[in-house]
């Protein structure tokens, strides 16, 4: 193939995975930080850190044993005082991109 096809499309995937993550940060910052933010008393992070007692971060944004099946159990159906998210709030779309944003690597 052509050198600047190639680079071309190495582009567009590159601009394509980071728009994904910036959706995903965008639904993260909109649903699920006033929960779930590193900092301030956080209920959704404070009883993660009941939880888990230090084995893994209390911030979901700082976990990296996630995986997206996980992220999307817990979104679609709930637990605890976290509410299950309708599609009408977080569109399929939006939680493959939440669960991308959240099990990316740092
Ligand atoms: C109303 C506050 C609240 C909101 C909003 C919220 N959560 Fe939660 N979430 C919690 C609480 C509290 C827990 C811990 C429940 C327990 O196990 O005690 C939790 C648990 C979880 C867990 C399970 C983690 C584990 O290891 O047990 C995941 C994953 C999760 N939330 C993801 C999300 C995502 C993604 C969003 C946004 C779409 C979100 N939450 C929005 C409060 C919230």
């Amino acid at each position: 193939m052509n050198r600047s096809i190639i680079i071309t499309l190495t582009t567009i995937f590159t601009v394509c995975a980071h728009a994904d993550s910036e959706t995903g940060k965008a639904v993260f910052d909109e649903w699920c930080a006033t929960c779930h933010a590193a900092e301030g008393m956080m209920p959704g992070t404070i009883a993660l850190e009941a939880k888990y007692q230090d084995s893994v971060p209390a911030a979901l944004e700082e976990r990296t044993d996630m995986t997206p099946e996980f992220i999307r159990h817990f979104v679609r159906k709930g637990v605890s005082v976290m509410a299950p998210f309708r599609k009408t709030e977080i569109s399929d779309k939006e939680l493959d991109a939440l669960a991308a944003y959240l099990t990316a690597p740092e």
